[in-house]
């Protein structure tokens, strides 16, 4: 059957088989096993049990000699698993029946000591913690690194105007720096969540064993301090059978995936031809095979739809643990695949963005002009009446029979004459036509938060501080 890769190595010696009188049914090997996807483990498994030995050898569980045993052939093995030259059994079942039994190959009868006082079941909940460590560390990098771009890009654009939109309608005028900005504010919050999520998912659980503790007379804060473990996890059966922290990483990570979805979203939308905003570099974009004039931006396009497979691993990591029991379950096998999947997802998405970003390039023209076709100063006329003691409701009735006459007449509110506007409001001034313009209304809207430029390079100067 496909996807399932039968033992071709017969005749291995399973560490657990001494209660079972019949070997195991060769599809059933290749069902159970884990190894063609948790080998990726492997640094941090023996990471593992470097520490475990040491600890073992502190507590006099192990000797001096043999806990050196240990370490030299766990070091071996690491270096001919990045060498490739480490062959994996599938009827070894997983990553931590493999190192051990070929451990034991190299060193002999130590190596068969090492697993005293620790169970698969808290080894393998240990190996995915220290992993998920890591690629949450690298993850954060790869975020800071798209955060800069986007201040950057804010910075070099903080005057650019563009039409904002609600309803996918033009709005009012924003600068395209403080879009950027709004982006920026999106990862700031998912890297924050990322933090949060670092500190449950650095939590021992070794010595936790197969559920119950173990009888040797094991020293688990150092152990937990070898591997850089926060603290030992408090109780046994917790520490072996949760998964939280991945489904809380998952989440994150969709949060995330989320957000950039939706940057995709509008990358796409501003480089059509409709648009017109940006243009994507070509080394991010790809053509048609059959329509020549096409440069379709793939990237985006493919951030955009990843963002579904993250979200279903969420999904797929709830609802496996949603009916498990205490202690540990052979069912929690089935939490790496999501897990790499999510984390290959995100961290190849966030370093295309972080690439792609600084080489984005910015049609300020066609911003200006698509922010001076749809009314978007509408509302700073209506508050140009307000502040001539007009009262809003009724200012809000009057803008809206002067665009009911530019849509009419095809003129925009800054390219009424005086006479015409005063048709609407007797109020109106020559002064007004300094809050119809683009400029005028983005530099009336300086508060904090908001779009003016002077706000946003203010709000720039802050966001670097805060990445500090
Ligand atoms: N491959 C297993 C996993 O990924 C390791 C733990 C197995 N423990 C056991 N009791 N069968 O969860």
């Amino acid at each position: 059957m496909a996807g399932y890769k039968v033992a071709s190595d017969k005749g291995i010696n399973k560490p657990w088989t001494g209660r079972f009188t019949e070997t195991t049914d060769a599809f059933v090997e290749a069902f159970t096993a884990s190894v063609g996807f948790d080998k990726r483990l492997y640094r941090h498994d023996i990471m593992g049990s470097l520490a475990h030995a040491r600890m073992l050898a502190k507590v006099g569980v192990l000797t001096a000699e043999e806990c050196q045993v240990i370490v030299g052939g766990l070091q071996a093995i690491e270096q001919d698993i990045e060498h490739g030259t480490f062959e994996w059994q599938v009827s070894l079942e997983d990553v931590h029946m493999n190192i051990e039994a070929r451990l034991t190959e190299r060193i002999g009868i130590a190596g068969k000591k090492l697993h005293t006082g620790r169970s698969r079941n808290d080894q393998v909940a240990t190996d995915i913690r220290l992993y998920l460590r890591d690629e949450i560390d690298a993850i954060t990098a790869e975020l800071t690194r798209l955060q800069v771009a986007l201040l950057d890009l804010a910075e070099r654009e903080a005057g650019t105007i563009m039409p904002g939109f609600t309803h996918l309608q033009v709005a009012q005028p924003v600068t395209f720096g403080h879009h950027m900005m709004a982006w920026f504010e999106m990862l700031m919050r998912d890297t924050a969540r990322f933090a949060d999520c670092r500190k449950r998912v650095n939590i021992m659980p070794l010595g936790a064993a197969a559920l119950a503790g173990t009888s040797y007379p094991i020293d688990r804060a150092y152990t937990a301090h070898l591997l850089g473990f926060d603290a030992p996890a408090e109780n046994s059966l917790d520490a072996v059978s949760d998964r939280d922290f991945a489904i809380e990483f998952s989440a994150a990570a969709s949060l995330l995936m989320m957000h950039l979805s939706r940057c995709s979203e509008e990358l796409i939308l501003w480089s059509s031809t409709q648009f017109g905003f940006i243009d994507l570099p070509d080394r991010f974009c790809t053509g048609s095979s059959i329509m020549p004039q096409k440069k379709n931006p793939d990237v985006p396009e493919l951030v955009r739809g990843k963002t579904g497979r993250v979200t279903g691993n969420l999904m797929a990591l709830l609802m496996l643990m949603k009916a498990q029991p205490l202690a540990y379950n052979k069912d929690n096998q089935e939490d790496k695949e999501p897990l790499f999947d999510t984390i290959d997802t995100v961290r190849g998405s966030l370093k295309v963005y972080a690439d792609m970003m600084p080489a984005l390039q910015v049609r300020r023209d066609n911003m200006a002009h698509a922010a001076r076709s749809g009314f978007s100063t509408a509302t700073d006329l209506a508050d140009y009446l307000v502040r001539h003691g007009v009262a809003f409701r009724d200012a809000h009735e009057v803008v809206g029979k002067a665009v009911r006459y530019g849509v009419d007449t095809g003129k925009d509110l800054a390219q009424m004459t005086l006479d015409e506007l005063r048709q609407f409001s007797s109020v109106i001034e020559q002064g007004v036509f300094d809050v119809l313009t683009l400029e005028g209304s983005v530099a009336a809207r300086n508060h904090l938060g908001g779009t003016a430029p002077a706000q946003v390079c203010a709000a720039i100067q802050r966001a670097r501080q805060r990445m500090k």
